[in-house]
């Protein structure tokens, strides 16, 4: 039988928009084999329930209470369902980017997302992302790590990314959502963007994606943990 564990390891990844953080914590979760943890797609998706309904805030309880909204979670990818319809694709629409700050200002739905990761992080070990997982959500963590570069270059990789999926989006318009985000998620009264005070802060400005990977991973394998040893292929 396997020593008796305390609880599920879990590593958190904080940072703004454009930062690396989806691709970086993927890599490590397959990496460490671990499960991958979109924090940021669950307020996509309620976003996606909100504009549906008409942006009716006093519906906003009842459609959190019954949101029929499914969440699956691997080392490699999120997916995410509103009762049989696959919605990965559309909470990644123009308006859900446009909305999506708003909607995660608003505190009945930061209740219930943070509900949500508590519960899909009891059973495994998990990497999630995020803007206040260090802070808020999971302040016990036991490897907080903040993702952050220069607001041109996050722009630049949006916009990439973007352009590689073949969506038509200048990178103006990338820019300029990227920095309208950062400025609500970091002003917003409740669980703003911030960096928890014991967290690991890595600049990627100038780094590849394959060394920021090997900096969290290299600081997890050296760091001893109460919880569990990692084996890090
Ligand atoms: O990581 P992302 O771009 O998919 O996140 C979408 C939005 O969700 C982001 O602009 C702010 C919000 N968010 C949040 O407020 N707190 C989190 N832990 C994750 C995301």
């Amino acid at each position: 039988m396997p020593g008796k564990r305390k609880r599920s390891l879990i590593i958190v990844i904080d940072g703004p928009a454009g930062a690396g953080k989806s691709t970086t914590a993927k890599e490590v979760a397959r990496r460490a084999d671990l499960d991958y943890v979109d924090s940021g797609a669950m307020y996509r998706g309620f976003t996606y329930l909100y504009l549906k309904h008409g942006k009716d805030r006093s519906r906003l309880k009842d459609l959190l209470d019954s949101h029929g909204l499914r969440f699956e979670f691997h080392s490699t990818e999120a997916r995410v369902y509103h009762g049989d319809t696959e919605i990965t694709g559309d909470i990644r629409s123009d308006s859900v980017n446009s909305h999506v700050s708003d909607v995660a200002a608003m505190e009945e739905v930061r209740n219930t997302v943070r509900k949500l990761l508590r519960q899909v992080s009891r059973d495994s070990d998990v990497v999630l992302e995020g803007r206040d997982l260090g802070t808020v959500v999971f302040p016990d963590a036991d490897f907080k790590f903040f993702l952050t570069a220069d607001p041109e270059a996050r722009a630049l990789r949006r916009y990439d990314e973007r352009i590689g999926k073949g969506e038509q989006v200048s990178l103006d318009q990338v820019r300029e959502n990227v920095e309208t985000r950062d400025r609500i998620d970091s002003n917003r009264d409740i669980a703003p963007l911030m960096k928890a005070d014991d967290a690991v802060e890595i600049d990627s400005t100038f780094l590849t994606f394959e060394e920021q990977v090997t900096r969290i991973l290299q600081y997890i394998r050296n760091t001893p943990t109460a919880t569990t040893k990692i084996d890090i292929s």
